[in-house]
């Protein structure tokens, strides 16, 4: 059992904290943001995570997990810090790390003695060095301190599953001591360690990312080859990942990726090796398709509707992804953007993510949690989030709710079979429209 702080408490920080106390190990989370602390004392946790929230009662119940915005309280006498603070991308697509070397100065203000840092935010390829020259020069206090890599593959709705039941934790450091100490911690983890340098540890996390994004957009790109020879993405896809090298996950064509990670991590590579003079040609190509892709729906929807104006158009899913209320960079938030700037009177169904849409889009678009309220007298709907509310939605749910049931699946919810044998217009990604021709579209 060791005594470890985490600083941060976002997607990242909360959910390694809490793994952590639940295998034992006894944990303080900091936050700088009291509201936030406050709530989470309670057992509240402010973000949607399956899992999470429980797991975290239990470990404040039993007294290994507890929650402060005192760095005093937190940083005084402890073991191990993670920093699990965000590191957000500036406008020029590198890394913020302002908040990370300001997590850094309260180390050197308040521990001392002997402590490991652990940077567990994503942080651009020569980072862990820098924060060591930094508190070799400034944490006077400090007798002993090594920094260890360790970054996070945890995909938000599933982090918890991955904390425990990933593929594989990655430590980054040169000293075998500070290593052997994160071997330890992770142990009840059960999952294959590497044990690399700190740059290369930094690297895999950028990399892995860029490498599943890339996935994405070359699955999209053939998605819509797919469209114009007439083949089906979702066979095309199936028989790619029965290959072993390929692999079958992350070709799911869609309307994009988007989230906290993906759209960021990409634009931080492309920038990290422009800094050392490389131009990531094949990287831009990845999010310039992104960028193409979430705007495919629309396209489609406007060679069959003409205009949108004055519509009322059903948008459903909000969160970038199933199974998280999380809507940064979120693809839906895209297209109820651009509805909405072409006059629709856009209503957007999310089980989870309509409190944080609305700090995007407040009262531009209406909401609903009830899907039938959603599509009801809709004249097209869009299906962003493949939820299974939206999956599992009966089709004749469409026809009798919708005055016109025109459908523009962005996800690929439904199975062409399926489709045929109901009175719908189905567009989707990648593969043919199924039409029902007898659905004449309401002129404006
Ligand atoms: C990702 C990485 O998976 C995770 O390892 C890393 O630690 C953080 O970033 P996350 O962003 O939470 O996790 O979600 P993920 O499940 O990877 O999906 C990212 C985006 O890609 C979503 O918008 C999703 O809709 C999209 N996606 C994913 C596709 O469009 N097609 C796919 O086949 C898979």
């Amino acid at each position: 059992m060791r005594r470890i702080t985490v600083m941060g408490t976002g997607y990242v920080g909360l959910v390694t904290g809490v793994c952590l106390s639940e295998i034992g190990h006894h944990v303080i989370c900091l936050d700088i943001d009291q509201g936030k602390i406050h709530k989470l004392q309670q057992g509240i946790s402010p973000i949607y995570e399956p899992g999470l929230e429980e797991m975290m009662v239990k470990n404040l119940e039993n007294n290994r997990l507890s929650f402060t915005s005192c760095q005093k309280e937190a940083l005084s006498d402890v073991e191990v810090i993670y920093l699990a603070v965000g590191t957000p991308q500036q406008n020029d697509g590198t890394a913020d790390l302002t908040y990370l070397f300001k997590a850094v100065q309260d180390i050197c203000s308040y521990t001392s003695g002997e402590v490991v840092v652990v940077v567990k935010s994503t942080v651009p390829v020569g980072t862990n060095e820098k924060i060591h020259k930094y508190l070799t020069t400034h944490a006077s206090k400090l007798s002993k301190f090594n920094v260890v890599s360790n970054p996070e593959f945890l995909r938000e709705g599933q982090a918890i599953h991955d904390s425990f039941y990933g593929d594989r934790i990655v430590i980054g450091s040169t000293c075998e001591e500070a290593a052997r100490l994160l071997y330890e911690i992770n142990e009840s983890f059960n999952m294959p360690i590497i044990h690399t340098d700190c740059k290369s540890s930094e690297m895999i996390k950028y990399a892995s990312n860029a490498f599943l994004a890339t996935k994405i957009s070359f699955i999209n790109e053939i998605s819509s080859i797919c469209e114009r020879v007439g083949a089906d993405i979702e066979a095309v896809a199936y028989g790619m990942g029965q290959d072993s090298r390929i692999g079958s996950q992350f070709l799911q064509a869609g309307i994009g990726y988007g989230g906290s990670c993906f759209p960021k991590d990409t634009k931080a590579l492309v920038q990290i090796a422009g800094d050392v003079k490389h131009k990531f040609e094949l990287l831009e190509s990845v999010i310039r398709v992104n960028n193409k892709q979430q705007l495919k729906l629309i396209e489609k929807a406007r060679s069959r509707l003409t205009c949108f104006k004055e519509r009322k158009v059903a948008l459903l899913g909000l969160a970038f992804k199933p199974n998280t209320d999380d809507v940064r960079e979120s693809a839906a938030i895209v297209l109820a953007r651009k509805l909405a700037e072409e006059g629709a009177r856009v209503i957007a169904y999310d089980p989870v993510a309509i409190e944080k849409t609305k700090a995007e889009l407040g009262d531009w678009i209406c909401y609903t949690t009830d899907i039938k309220e959603c599509l009801d007298e809709a004249e097209v709907a869009f299906i962003a989030t493949e939820w299974d509310e939206i999956k599992q939605l009966p089709l004749e749910v469409f026809v009798k709710m919708m005055k016109t049931p025109i459908i523009f699946d962005g996800r690929n919810c439904f199975s062409l079979q399926e489709v045929k044998k109901y009175e719908v217009d189905y567009y989707a990604i990648g593969r043919p429209p199924v039409l029902n021709l007898s659905i004449q579209v309401l002129v404006h």
